[in-house]
């Protein structure tokens, strides 16, 4: 039988969602009493879902591509044109293999490693200082810990102005007007730097390629008919490696923002409690606002729930909602990382970097390094550097995203841990 689809109150849900930001999905659903409902943005009709069923609805089953789903603000500065993110079919998963194959546990390790190594040669200047400002510090240590891994060489004036950029990036892909356009405008520059870096690996004698770095995967990774990437979509692609690895320190703020509320956790991690890392680092993932929503437009018209998906339509699937949604997990709002003791991995219901098989849809490949990476800043925080939050502002503005603590994170009375 047809089912009416719900309305959301306003005509258009455009303001309500740049204030509310990361909530306005799930507001709405719970007010509407509903998983899924229609709504208007910037006047074009969209349909909003989230939970579980919802996610393999959005990612499982080929029903939904991302062409012509995110407006032009969001994605040049996140996927870009020409990405993986853009391809369906048999084209998306090919090109998804080559990301897939770049996550191998030696390779993780390795880049936690380099992390860690950054991290160390930047405490002494932090004690200089007194302090370290966590949201400045992180995008440059980890866009040289990615550097290294990926194996793009990068001086150091260099590597400090592409993590800007990168971290640009991140933080103004949410915005609208000119902070966004300068992003834009400065992304043309890392652009033409990504691309350099392509052409000089193609140039170099084969040896150089080795597989093995990430860039020379991708700099040497051939389509489906054999055919190298066109220099810019192998940039493009670059850049989808190394950004998101500089994203990885919101995750980290909100990583030592847990460890100041939760003492006892950071008690429990200084003398081993190794097991709890990846519950811990789980649950920064679920709690933290930080990639809202995903937008897919319908490929092939179905209908779910007695409701009918026609051809084309805009759909909003709201990662947050679905990571505390009430049904979903018991005292959703709670920091509660025993939860993930003995967790199954169920692919539809943790579903902060996307759901459902990796391989198979658009869900992040990133999540092995994402984990891994906020496990080693919990070992740092916790292990290697003792540290105290002086007075500062932690007001989380829901509208900002991803969401940052409105100081940016000041941790000062900086000592080695004995
Ligand atoms: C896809 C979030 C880290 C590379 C995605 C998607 C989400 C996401 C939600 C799915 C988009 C969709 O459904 O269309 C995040 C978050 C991260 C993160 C919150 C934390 C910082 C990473 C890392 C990498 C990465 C570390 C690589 C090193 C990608 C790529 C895709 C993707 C290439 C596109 C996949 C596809 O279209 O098949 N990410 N990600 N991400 N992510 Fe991540």
């Amino acid at each position: 039988a047809r089912a009416a689809l719900p309305r959301a109150p306003e005509f258009d849900a455009t303001l309500a969602l740049l204030r509310e930001g990361a909530g306005y999905i799930s507001a709405r659903a719970d007010h509407l009493g509903t998983d899924v409902f229609r709504t208007r943005l910037a006047l074009r009709p969209v349909i909003c879902m989230r939970g579980a069923e919802a996610a393999e609805i959005f990612y499982g089953g080929d029903r939904f591509t991302r062409r012509g789903a995110m407006p032009a603000s969001i994605r040049h500065l996140l996927q870009d044109d020409g990405s993986v993110q853009g391809l369906d079919g048999a084209a998306h998963r090919h090109r998804k293999a080559m990301f897939t194959g770049l996550m191998l546990e030696d390779s993780i390790r390795r880049l936690a490693g380099h992390f860690a190594a950054e991290w160390r040669s930047a405490v002494p200047g932090w004690q200089t200082a007194g302090r370290v400002v966590l949201v400045r510090a992180l995008p440059q240590l980890l866009f040289r810990a990615a550097a290294v891994w990926a194996g793009v060489p990068v001086d150091d004036a260099e590597a400090t102005r592409r993590a800007d950029e990168m971290e640009a990036m991140i933080v103004n892909a949410g915005r609208l007007g000119p902070a966004n356009w300068r992003a834009r405008l400065r992304r043309h520059q890392t652009e033409a730097w990504a691309r350099r870096v392509i052409r000089d690996l193609r140039a170099g004698a084969a040896a150089e390629l080795s597989p093995a770095l990430p860039a020379a995967a991708i700099a040497a990774h051939r389509d489906e008919a054999g055919r190298l990437l066109p220099e810019a979509v192998a940039a493009v692609e670059l850049i989808n490696l190394l950004r998101p690895v500089v994203a990885v320190g919101h995750f980290i703020l909100f990583a030592a923002l847990a460890l100041h509320h939760h003492p006892e956790w950071r008690t429990r991690f200084a003398t081993g409690a190794d097991e709890d890392l990846e519950p811990f680092a789980q649950e920064i993932r679920r709690t933290t606002p930080f990639f809202p929503a995903v937008a897919g437009r319908v490929l092939t018209p179905f209908t779910w729930r007695g409701i009918d998906f026609a051809a084309d339509a805009w759909v909003l699937f709201d990662i947050h909602g679905t990571d505390t949604h009430p049904a979903l997990w018991a005292d959703p709002a709670a920091f509660r990382p025993e939860r993930f003791r003995g967790w199954d991995g169920d692919p539809w219901r943790l579903v902060p970097q996307g759901a459902g098989l990796v391989g198979a849809t658009h869900r992040c490949p990133g999540e092995r390094i994402t984990l891994e990476l906020i496990k080693e800043a919990v070992r740092l925080l916790c292990r290697d550097l003792d540290w105290r939050l002086p007075p500062q502002d932690l007001t989380v503005d829901p509208a900002r995203l991803p969401a940052c603590p409105a100081d940016g994170l000041v941790l000062a009375d900086l000592r080695p841990c004995r």
